[in-house]
């Protein structure tokens, strides 16, 4: 198999792996006085990474002052008060609780005006670039098999831009917004193009509803129409998964 894969035994201890990677990286880059930019993710599967990094900022003096975010989407419309909205996601289970400075987090904004989005989606792509690049990026993984929102037929070289979600993703995303009529219906996602460019690349799946799409990113052809197996085709990707999300590989 092309991608490196590590299994757990259980999400925890995976995860305060993961965070360890991050924090070591920022102290790397702090020790060189430079930036650390990092490309983040939503969904359950990363919040206990957040609350290991939010741990390490309390307890062991791990600084964010130096780190640049770009998170990966963000539902389409939909305001940045609203509970549901990612802004808000990462805020509550990150930024409130560390000491980056307001002006380093980038979050794709679901409260634009239709004729402002695609000026933001480019500057979007600008503001990373000029940044130069995203050192790491964290990914978890849809059921259609999605990173960011780039659903089913999204193209290799995609950009940041407004998606249409799946069906699939909106029922998965129902109990949240309680009710499948109350989920967006569309997303503005960093494309697959854009999360490619990250130099590295970590990607976190837990529990057996996972398992299926995990093989298929893992083990199948590479197609748009599992997006996720583009991350077959980039240097230095792992995956780490616990028992029940590898358990058909
Ligand atoms: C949403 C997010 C994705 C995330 C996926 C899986 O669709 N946009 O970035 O990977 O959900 O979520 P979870 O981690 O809760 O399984």
């Amino acid at each position: 198999e092309k991608i490196h894969n590590i299994v757990f035994k259980e999400s925890n201890e995976a995860s305060k792996i993961v965070a360890r990677e991050i924090a070591d990286l920022i102290e790397h880059k702090q020790s060189k006085k430079e930036n650390c930019i990092l490309g983040l993710a939503t969904g359950s599967s990363p919040i206990r990474v957040y609350e290991e990094l939010v741990r390490l900022h309390k307890e062991e003096g791990l600084s964010f002052k130096n780190v640049i975010t770009f998170n990966l989407d963000e539902y389409y419309p939909m305001e940045k008060e609203n509970e549901q909205s990612y802004h808000y996601f990462m805020h509550d289970h990150l930024f409130n609780h560390i000491d980056i400075l307001p002006e380093n987090i980038y979050i794709p904004r679901g409260d634009l005006k239709p004729d402002e989005i695609l000026d933001f989606c480019i500057d979007y792509e600008k503001k990373i670039k000029n940044h130069g690049g995203l050192d790491f990026q964290l990914l978890g993984i849809g059921r259609t098999g999605h990173i960011g929102f780039n659903e089913p037929g999204s193209h290799n070289n995609s950009r940041t831009r407004l998606i249409t979600l799946d069906y699939l993703t909106r029922t998965d995303a129902a109990s949240d917004f309680l009710g499948l009529e109350k989920v967006p219906k569309r997303a503005i996602t960093m494309g697959i193009g854009t999360v490619k460019e990250a130099k590295r690349i970590v990607l976190l799946a837990w529990g057996d509803n996972k398992a299926s799409i995990i093989q298929e990113t893992i083990e199948g052809t590479v197609s748009s129409q599992v997006p996720a197996t583009y991350l077959q085709n980039h240097k230095n990707t792992t995956f780490i998964l616990d028992e029940g999300a590898a358990s058909m590989l």
